[in-house]
């Protein structure tokens, strides 16, 4: 089959042929892959960045897509852990890590929004007990996750949804994915910390996309800025776009009534993310979660590797 291949964890995965994978066990099926989104995920575990990477070469990048099994059923998958992932002519779908799509879903869609979806569906739903009627602010609203946590975090029931991010068009169009408002983190620092705790002082859960710099400015700015400081702020680190490392001074612990938690592979079960799947699945489906998808042929693997993508867009490989 063919397939995008690292070799090296220094240049991007290049198109060649590969041994096709055989299934095997209870639970093991065989699909062509119809549609895989290249997410940040995908790039951090082909130049071997990723919490989870083992240093194994080669390896096929992809960790989720959309496939079709030899009796013509539509599945949503995520990949099982391991080197043989998902950019691909064909896959191995462990069934217990499978949806079934109805027939007539945009695979194309799908394979955009899930990866990036799943970050604050999973977070809103499993890792607090989120009520509708809480107010969220979401830190790097500007991106393909961002910009559906805004979304996911409305359809969940939040009453009021604040994005904050750098680029200005995208905050723009925010506002008509259902953010309330929107904070520009872009100038002058203690500009920033004022709008932010302005407007964003009393919310109930900060979802976390950036950490590093815009995140060491945001949690003093809320915290001191909060009107009733024993009211519970969950903050959820999920992605670390802006930097790996924050210092966080202690009495931030002291002076409110903070939690912070991360959100991904391993602080939720693999079962607990499949669980979730089908809803978040449903919704994309239906075109209810707004994604915007380039796709382009697997073919171009490289090219789609060094291509920079406008913001709030994800690649989508079609093999
Ligand atoms: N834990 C999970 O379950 C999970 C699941 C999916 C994704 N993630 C993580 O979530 C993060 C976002 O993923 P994504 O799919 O949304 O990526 P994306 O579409 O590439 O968006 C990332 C956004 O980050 C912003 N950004 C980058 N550097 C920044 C900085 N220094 N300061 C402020 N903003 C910055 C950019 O916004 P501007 O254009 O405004 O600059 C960009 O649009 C990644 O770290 C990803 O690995 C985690």
């Amino acid at each position: 089959m063919h397939a995008a291949v690292v070799r090296s964890f220094d240049t991007p995965p290049r198109y060649e042929t590969f041994p096709a994978p055989e299934a095997s066990g209870e639970h093991g099926l065989l699909v062509d892959v119809l549609a895989v989104g290249l997410h940040p995920r995908v790039r951090s575990a082909a130049d071997g960045s990723h919490y989870t990477s083992d240093g194994t070469l080669p390896l096929i990048p992809g960790i989720d897509a959309v496939g079709r099994t030899a009796q013509g059923e539509l599945l949503y998958f995520v990949a099982s852990d391991g080197a043989l992932g998902t950019m691909a002519e064909q896959a191995v779908v462990d069934r217990r890590r499978a949806v079934t799509l109805p027939p007539g879903t945009d695979p194309v869609a799908v394979a955009a929004a899930m990866n990036p979806g799943m970050s604050s569906w999973v977070a809103l739903r499993s890792r607090i007990d989120f009520r509708p009627g809480g107010s969220v602010l979401v830190m790097g609203a500007t991106g393909n996750a961002g910009q559906l946590a805004v979304q996911i975090a409305r359809h969940l029931g939040a009453a009021r949804v604040i994005g904050a991010g750098r680029d200005p068009r995208r905050l723009d169009l925010l506002k008509s994915l259902g953010a309330d408002d929107v904070i520009s983190l872009d100038g002058d620092e203690s500009d920033v910390a004022d709008r932010l705790g302005g407007a964003a002082g009393d919310v109930d859960v900060v979802i976390d996309y950036l950490w590093g710099r815009p995140t060491q400015q945001a949690m003093p700015a809320l915290l001191t800025a909060r009107g009733d400081r024993s009211k519970a702020l969950a903050w959820i680190q999920i992605g670390s776009m802006a930097g790996q490392d924050i210092t966080l001074p202690s009495f931030l612990l002291r002076a409110a009534n903070l939690t912070l938690m991360g959100s991904g592979q391993g602080s939720v079960t693999t079962a607990g993310i499949v669980a979730e799947l089908p809803s978040l699945a449903r919704e994309i489906g239906s075109g209810a979660l707004a994604v915007n998808p380039l796709p382009l042929p697997l073919a171009q693997v490289e090219e789609a590797w060094r291509t920079p993508t406008a913001p709030g867009q994800r690649v989508v490989l079609i093999p």
